[in-house]
């Protein structure tokens, strides 16, 4: 209901709209439309109010409400269900929730901030209220477990997409962080839920720093992450920066789900355009036993492993962690 009187509000433009036009319109008395008014207000959209006539919509507050995202986003499958949350621990646990209840394929979770914010290989990730896009996506792809990792792979490039419309160029390192002047300004987070020859669900869990200042950030992270904002130098609108990734991804997922082999091929093909890993040197720490080995990064194959030249020949990690060294 408050969304809708947002819609007529916004739709009036300039003008006032009075109590009673929008009571009779949706039906309600006047006295409930003041209330969602307040309620409004108290979730920081400004509305001015004049006796006798009525209503004018101000300004929006800069939040990732659901109806707001939703309003002119353009997909098929993604974010058609988007459940939002003023604050939570993770979105990665609330999106195996809404998993568990069936939400349908492209469901999103997004948060203002989350509390216990989960990265790769046990780590904490930073996420403020209202400085970035932290969100979980429910995917449930007709895909073998092993096309997993790839997903992760498209989520990095549907966010480079994204960038790309705000004129911003992105780098990946493999397999998915995003850079900026060697600091992280995205993290995505793949969690699987399979049986051995289907998956059930993928949540894809993505975390965006978008206005946090260098410091703003915990000491420990000031020379490791950045934002969107610093990249740029000016700020950036975070629902239409998350609508631009929802719409990117959607249509890399149409892409795979009509034809996943060669939708596969043209996502790893994108990849390779804003990667900034492969002939560079590297150390790989592998994720399953925690050792490290040097080599040069020359190609990522068909199942999205990079292709790792060491001394001892060509190794192929599916999970690790990759720092580039420097020269080429
Ligand atoms: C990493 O770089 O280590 C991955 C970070 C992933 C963070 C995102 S933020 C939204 C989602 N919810 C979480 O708890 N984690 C992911």
């Amino acid at each position: 209901m408050r969304h809708k009187i947002i819609e007529m509000l916004r739709n009036t433009g300039e003008n006032f709209l009075s109590g009673e036009s929008i009571a009779a319109q949706l039906g309600m008395s006047r006295a409930a439309v003041w209330k969602h008014i307040q309620k409004l207000r108290k979730s920081g959209y400004e509305i001015t109010s004049r006796e006798r006539c009525g209503y004018k919509f101000s300004d929006a507050p800069d939040l990732l409400l659901a109806n707001d995202v939703k309003e002119g986003l353009n997909t098929q499958i993604i974010g058609k269900e988007i459940y939002y949350f003023p604050s939570t621990d993770s979105t990665n646990r609330e999106a195996k929730i809404l998993a568990y209840k069936q939400v349908p394929d492209g469901t999103v979770a997004v948060a203002e901030e989350q509390t216990g914010g989960k990265g790769r290989l046990n780590r904490n990730f930073y996420s403020p209220r209202g400085k970035g896009i932290w969100f979980s996506l429910v995917l449930r792809p007709k895909l073998v477990p092993s096309d997993s990792p790839k997903c992760t792979l498209m989520a990095a490039v549907a966010i480079a997409h994204a960038m790309d419309r705000f004129g911003l160029r992105a780098q990946i390192k493999w397999p998915n962080d995003l850079m900026f002047e060697g600091r992280k300004l995205v993290g995505i987070l793949t969690e699987l839920s399979a049986e051995m020859s289907r998956i059930t669900y993928i949540v894809l869990g993505i975390g965006i720093n978008v206005s946090i200042r260098r410091e703003e950030f915990p000491i420990e992270l000031r020379d490791v992450a950045t934002s969107l904002m610093e990249m740029k130098g000016e700020k950036i609108s975070r629902i239409e920066f998350f609508r631009a990734v929802l719409e990117e991804f959607d249509k890399l997922y149409l892409d795979i789900t009509n034809d996943p082999r060669g939708g596969f091929r043209r996502m790893l093909d994108e990849w390779r355009k804003y990667n900034i890993t492969l002939n560079r040197k590297v150390r790989v720490i592998t994720a399953s036993t925690g050792e490290y080995f040097l080599g040069v990064a020359r190609d990522i194959d068909a199942d999205g492993a990079l292709l790792v030249e060491t001394t001892d020949g060509l190794e192929r990690v599916f999970a690790g962690d990759v720092s580039i060294r420097e020269g080429a």
